[in-house]
């Protein structure tokens, strides 16, 4: 297994008002630990998406700045994780969980996800229409990680959006499994989530 890492830190942030990338928790910008993480990991190197210091440049939706990503990797590579910046108290526990399960070998990807703790809802305008069992219904976090051939293929395979990776590689046929999360594994989405991070932060 040749390993390696992803950072996606680009994007304009429009929820949270600037670019989430340089912002900082207990002095070290986003992209600092999750880079941190990957590598305590076990990575044999790390590529960070974005306008940071050493960053090579996204593209406009958060799937194009893993292509990105994944066109900087060296040939070697074998398996990669993919992390999101906005995500920096994953910790290497969680990337080592990750990486153990994709090591079995009988898996295209591996994310770590979370029952759900709240009702969810579909909503139209104010109204609510339906409450979703949530029984079996995960929330998914990063670093997921991947055998590279698969998520190449199912990147090449269609050109749609997806919110996730695990998305492309699971419209695509492949086989994806989960490891627990981490209920600290937050992601910086609004102002509010940075003083979360500040306060959980180790
Ligand atoms: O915007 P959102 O928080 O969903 O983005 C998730 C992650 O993807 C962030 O770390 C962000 O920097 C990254 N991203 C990116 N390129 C984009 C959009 C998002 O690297 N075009």
């Amino acid at each position: 297994m040749n390993l390696y890492g992803i950072v996606v830190a680009a994007g304009r942030g429009e929820r949270f008002g600037v670019p989430k990338a340089g912002l900082v928790v207990q002095g070290l910008s986003l992209w600092q630990w999750a880079v941190a993480a990957l590598e305590a990991a076990g990575a044999a190197g790390v590529i960070v998406v974005g306008e940071v210091p050493g960053g090579i440049p996204g593209g406009a939706r958060r799937r194009d700045s893993v292509a990105a990503g994944m066109a900087a990797l060296p040939p070697d590579a074998t398996h990669v994780l993919i992390h999101d910046a906005a995500r920096p108290l994953a910790t290497p526990a969680l990337a080592t969980a990750v990486i153990v399960r994709l090591a079995v070998g009988d898996v295209d990807g591996v994310v770590p996800a979370l029952p759900l703790g709240d009702t969810i809802k579909r909503v139209e305008g104010e109204r609510v229409v339906e409450t979703i069992q949530r029984t079996g219904l995960v929330a998914v976090q990063t670093p997921q990680g991947f055998r590279l051939e698969a998520l190449r293929a199912a990147h090449a395979a269609d050109a749609d959006d997806a919110t996730d990776d695990a998305q492309l590689v699971e419209r695509h046929g492949g086989s994806v499994v989960y490891v627990p999360g981490e209920s600290t594994n937050l992601k910086i989405t609004y102002p509010e989530d940075l003083a979360l991070a500040e306060a959980l932060a180790p």
